[in-house]
């Protein structure tokens, strides 16, 4: 595996042509990011199963699912089953986010916790041996093109110390207004994996992007 993660999010590329803007950041991308709204845990509604699976089938790039949703227990072993890489939930939709976890490895897939805007990341720290990844939201889940959220980068930083004492194998990705200005900060504060939409898909060369976030993010 790489040692940095570039992420590009398709929320920013064009739906219509998600299988030519998934092919258009391979050898520059480690794994498509794969935004899951459902209209009930964010304002917005975007792809489900059916979409994920026929693009599945259209690139071989790790899909990194991110589910905002309502209900994860129900709906999270669908995309292990359609062959996602990483399937991630959010803690503020599921009691029992360690019995979900299991449940997605045991499928075959990686499990990964997300963690809101408003909600601390204290509560959740022991629960981290269970999981592959953890998400630490930089904006609050629901729409690309947002600012940037410095502060929050506090949770990485936390996370990251918990990570290193305890020598867990775990990834900590950032979502929400990675870009050129803002992945260096996200890099120092202890993130190893960079979800960026508007940054790589509004750029004119997409791949050229991935690979400029990823010599900022190593530098
Ligand atoms: C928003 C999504 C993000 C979104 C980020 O809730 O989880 O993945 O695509 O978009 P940018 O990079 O534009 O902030
Ligand atoms: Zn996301």
């Amino acid at each position: 595996t790489a040692d940095l993660i570039i992420a590009p999010s398709i929320l920013a590329a064009d739906f219509a042509r998600l299988a030519e803007e998934a092919r258009a950041v391979r050898g520059a991308a480690d794994w498509l990011h794969v935004d899951v709204m459902d209209n009930h845990f964010v304002p917005n509604l975007t792809i489900g199963p059916p979409v994920v699976e026929s693009l599945r089938r259209a690139t071989d790039i790790p899909f990194d699912c991110h589910l905002m949703i309502e209900d994860p227990v129900r709906w999270a072993p669908a995309y292990a089953e359609l062959g996602a890489y990483n399937v991630t939930f959010h803690a503020e939709a599921c009691d029992d986010p360690v019995a979900l976890a299991k449940d997605l490895r045991a499928a075959g897939t990686k499990a990964g916790l997300a963690i809101d805007r408003d909600t601390p990341i204290e509560p959740y720290l022991e629960l981290l041996p269970h999981f592959d990844t953890l998400l630490v939201m930089t904006i609050k889940a629901g729409f690309g093109g947002q600012a940037f959220m410095p502060e929050l980068l506090d949770k990485v930083r936390l996370a990251r110390r918990h990570a290193n004492a305890g020598h867990l194998d775990i990834r900590i990705e950032v979502d929400g207004g990675i870009a050129d200005a803002t992945i260096e900060q996200a890099a120092l504060a202890g993130a190893d994996a960079f979800v960026a939409g508007t940054a790589v898909y509004g750029a004119h060369d997409p791949a050229e992007a991935c690979r400029k976030l990823r010599a900022l993010a190593e530098a």
